[in-house]
């Protein structure tokens, strides 16, 4: 019998299938056993009548026991009724492993325990759906740059020196010399944007945050694009481009999944060009009218992220940040040198952060005293210098944070449940 998956269940109603795959969950009423069935593709309700089937196996789907692996065969009927408008009338239940008593029960648990237990609670519904999406986001972030004629330009993950400041550093011995986990690929896509023009990374990047917060790993993936001879406001365009494009074809394919997770969509509809954009100093006067205790110079947290964005129906671009909020690449603003080129996109609805970004500082010695006054080890740049040494060009770039995309696009609290396996503060295992 042919083997289909159920996401394709409709293209054969009425006909004799088979379906490999696992017991989600099961109700009986005297002659009939309604055996839910998952495959990773979907679910599907199997209705065992006693009739149809030999009597061994009427009584496995009896005993059969929640995760018990399956192959079930049966005919296809299309059903008003059943989420995916079909259910299969089983005619051959073949059990491949009696799943001990499972862990995770249908009733509620608490997060700890399923965090523990992360190994198994990826096969519930919701887990199922949010991997969905977090797998079409990255493909439309690859499309998106690959379309657009980036050439793909994988960083190292371990690096002699900090991209992004000395006290999130992961270090680690390589061969009896200090070297670190990469906080971010820039510094690599720099000199691959020098060779290639318009580059992107796609990578884990590592944190040690010892922060306990809703938007921080240790361990998250991010993709940062670099182009040569771009400057901060076409770097702005680049990114709403980018972000409108992946919202909505992610929109487009992965509805079903965002409907699972209840995700009121229409704010998502709204993430169209243009952004708005505002400068630090207006994000500034905006939280002091909120009453919030920031003066000029201070950088923002969560809940100051949160209040901006909440102030507008789609992302918000915040731009120009003092220098001393930034890390030692960014270029400063040739009209005001306190402040620099950079950008940081809040998403909508009070996500906070997903992009952040900027033009790069050029000038051979310019960049020589940042790393000096950020106190950096120099030896270590020695071949970022390089790039301003050898046909130095204006050029800038963005990082996203994937996790931080699929909470917000997904409607999650906390990143935790974005990525299979979180790695946080007191989170190593599984
Ligand atoms: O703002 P960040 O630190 O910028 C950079 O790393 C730049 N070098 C990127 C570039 O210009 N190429 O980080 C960029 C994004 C943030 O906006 C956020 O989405 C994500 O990375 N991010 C984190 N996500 C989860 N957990 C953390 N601890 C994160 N830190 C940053
Ligand atoms: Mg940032």
């Amino acid at each position: 019998m042919s083997h289909v998956y159920i996401e394709e269940i409709g293209q054969h109603d009425g006909q004799t299938v088979t379906l490999k795959g696992w017991l989600y969950n099961k109700r009986s009423s005297g002659k009939l056993h309604f055996l839910q069935v998952r495959d990773g593709t979907g679910v599907l309700q199997c209705v065992v009548f006693k009739n149809d089937v030999p009597a061994e196996q009427f009584a496995l789907a009896d005993h059969i026991t929640q995760e018990s692996s399956v192959v079930v065969t049966g005919t296809v009927r299309a059903d008003a009724r059943a989420p995916l408008g079909y259910e299969l009338s089983v005619t051959d239940l073949q059990l491949v492993q009696l799943a001990e008593s499972y862990p995770i029960t249908p009733k509620e648990h608490g997060v700890a325990f399923l965090l523990d237990n992360r190994h198994l609670w990826l096969r519930s519904a919701r887990q199922h759906a949010i991997l969905r999406v977090r797998g079409a986001i990255i493909r439309a972030c690859r499309d998106y740059f690959d379309g657009k004629g980036f050439t793909l330009l994988d960083a190292p993950i371990f690096t002699p020196a900090a991209c992004e400041g000395t006290t999130t550093l992961f270090a680690t011995d390589y061969f009896g010399e200090q070297a670190y986990l990469t906080q971010s690929g820039q510094l690599y896509v720099e000199a691959g944007a020098a060779a290639l023009g318009k580059v992107y990374c796609f990578g884990p990047t590592f944190r040690a945050e010892k922060s306990k917060t809703r938007r921080h790993l240790t361990e998250f993936w991010m993709i940062e694009p670099e182009v040569a001879y771009m400057d901060l406001a076409g770097d702005m365009d680049l990114a709403e481009d980018f972000i409108e494009y992946v919202v909505q074809r992610t929109l487009r394919e992965r509805r079903r999944e965002l409907q699972t997770l209840e995700r009121d969509t229409a704010p998502l509809e709204r993430v169209r060009k243009p952004f708005p954009r505002v400068s630090y100093g207006e994000a500034i006067e905006m939280l002091q009218k909120l009453s919030f205790p920031v003066e000029w110079g201070a950088d923002f947290g969560g809940d100051e992220e949160t209040a901006i964005s909440n102030a507008f129906d789609r992302p918000v671009m915040v731009h120009r940040y003092p220098v001393e909020c930034k890390a030692f690449y960014m270029k400063a603003d040739p009209a005001d040198p306190r402040l620099a080129l950079c950008v940081d996109v809040l998403a909508s609805e009070g996500y906070g952060e997903i992009i952040g970004g900027g033009q790069r500082e050029d000038d051979l010695a310019l960049l020589e005293q940042k790393i000096a006054a950020h106190q950096l080890p120099s030896e270590a740049f020695t071949w970022y210098l390089d790039l301003r040494r050898y046909g130095s060009v204006p050029h800038a770039g963005f990082g996203m944070g994937i996790e931080r995309a699929v909470a917000w696009i997904c409607g999650l609290h906390h990143v935790r449940e974005t990525i299979p396996f979180p790695r946080m503060l007191e989170r190593l295992r599984p």
